[in-house]
């Protein structure tokens, strides 16, 4: 290959790298089925994460609209966010988010928490979060 083809080739892949990782992250696409695989069973109403927080991850709104105490999602500031450093586990064992939890059929509350354990989301997932509350957590 000639040196000026190397140099074509080298800038086609730096583009498409940085193409990549500065992708818009889609609430609809990437952000929402996290939410609904891992958060849902107990963050909507009738679930214990709810009833205890009145977070939900229902709706946009309601996972903007946070806790019954405010917001856990700052746009624009992944750092500054509650619910990032839950999923981080950079907050106390008890509030780290997932939560870990068992179906017990033999309960009538199906849903048995272990108490203060907590899942780690993976790597990728934490990553999409944190993207999206860093470009402005939007209704996309
Ligand atoms: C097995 C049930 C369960 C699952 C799954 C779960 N949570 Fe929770 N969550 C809870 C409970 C219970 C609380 C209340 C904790 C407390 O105050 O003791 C809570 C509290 C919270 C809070 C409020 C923390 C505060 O500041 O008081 C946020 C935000 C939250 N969860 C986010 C999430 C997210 C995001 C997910 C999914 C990645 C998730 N949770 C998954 C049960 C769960």
């Amino acid at each position: 290959m000639s040196s000026k083809k190397t140099v074509y080739a080298i800038t086609l892949v730096a583009f498409l790298t940085a193409a990549c990782s500065q992708r818009e992250i889609s609430y609809r696409r990437d952000i929402n089925p996290i939410f609904q695989a891992n958060c849902a069973i107990c963050h909507t109403p009738g679930g214990a994460g709810y009833a205890k927080s009145g977070f939900s991850v229902g709706t946009y709104q309601d996972v903007m609209k946070g806790t019954r105490y405010g917001s856990v999602v700052s746009p624009g500031s992944s750092v500054g966010s509650t619910l990032v450093r839950l999923v981080k586990h950079q907050a106390d064992t008890t509030i780290n988010m997932p939560k870990n939890y068992t179906i017990d059929l033999t309960q009538h509350d199906n849903i048995v928490m272990p108490g203060v354990n907590a899942r780690q989301l993976p790597e990728r997932d934490i990553e999409l979060i944190t993207k999206w509350v860093d470009q402005g957590a939007k209704d996309n």
